[in-house]
């Protein structure tokens, strides 16, 4: 019997990256995943590969009206809800200089307000005893050059966290953050950059990591699984670094 037998779950970006590997990874621990995207065609081609027990809902992280109807369609496909996994979210560097109102409503907009308000809308749907994993950050912590509002969003995130695994105790829905470091996904190519400015910053990164390397999205996927799981029972309100060791250089 896998670990999440029985238990049912939303995966918010689960078309690709973490959100992906994790959906996976829910999978064969026995979990029915519904799965978010904001393109239908990057959906079904993930709904393709999970395979056809998994649902896909196209939604805007940082469109209300889209959570109301994901809700809705959770609702209908899924009944309620034992694990939501917010990891949806966008990453885009610039310097202070460069930071403009659009770039920093983007950014804001999907990785905080879309989290939070996610896990409102969602809060009828949770089961008494249910969980909730944010998919935040090591930049949260790190003081990076280039990172201001996606660091911040982030931050804001782990205090949502915090908060919101006070305010559900009384209903034993525990609430975490996971922080990764690094990670070998496709959210930098999204960034907009130049192939070589890229590499560049791929190979930086790298040599900066205790551990000489990115992680990989199945490492991630391994820790968000074992929060979701009643291993991780008494755990709720903490935050997870899972960085190969970055974070300490801070
Ligand atoms: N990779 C890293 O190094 C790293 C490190 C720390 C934290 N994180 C966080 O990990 C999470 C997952 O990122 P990833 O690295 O796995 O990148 P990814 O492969 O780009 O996955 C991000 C997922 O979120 C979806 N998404 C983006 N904006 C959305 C929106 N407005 N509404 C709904 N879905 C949206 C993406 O859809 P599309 O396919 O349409 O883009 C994709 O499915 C993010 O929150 C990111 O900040 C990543």
């Amino acid at each position: 019997m896998g670990k999440l037998t029985n238990k049912t779950a939303v995966v918010t970006g689960g078309n690709s990256g973490i959100g992906f590997f994790t959906a996976k990874d829910f999978i064969n621990e026995g979990a029915k995943v519904l799965i978010t995207g904001r393109k239908s065609e990057a959906v079904n081609e993930a709904i393709k590969k999970l395979g056809n027990q998994t649902e896909g809902i196209v939604s805007d992280q940082s469109s209300l009206k889209d959570i109301d109807n994901l809700v809705m369609k959770t609702k209908e496909k899924l009944g309620s809800v034992d694990i939501l996994f917010i990891n949806a979210g966008v990453a885009a560097f610039a310097p202070l200089e460069g930071i403009t109102e659009e770039s920093f409503d983007t950014i804001m907009n999907i990785n905080f307000k879309g989290a939070l308000f996610t896990l409102q809308k969602f809060l009828p749907l949770l089961k008494d005893g249910s969980n909730v994993i944010f998919l935040s950050s090591v930049n949260a912590y790190t003081g990076m050059p280039n990172t201001t509002v996606y660091a911040a969003s982030k931050a804001a995130m782990n205090s949502l966290s915090r908060t919101a695994a006070q305010e559900l105790a009384g209903r034993n829905i525990r609430v975490n953050a996971v922080c990764p470091g690094p990670v070998e996904t496709p959210i930098f190519g999204k960034m907009g950059l130049p192939e070589e400015v890229m590499q560049e910053f791929g190979k930086n990164m790298q040599a900066r990591v205790p551990l000489k390397r990115f992680g990989k999205a199945d490492e991630i996927a391994k820790l968000v699984t074992f929060l979701a799981s009643d291993d991780a029972k008494y755990i709720t309100g903490a935050e997870y670094v899972i960085d190969g060791g970055i974070n300490i250089l801070n």
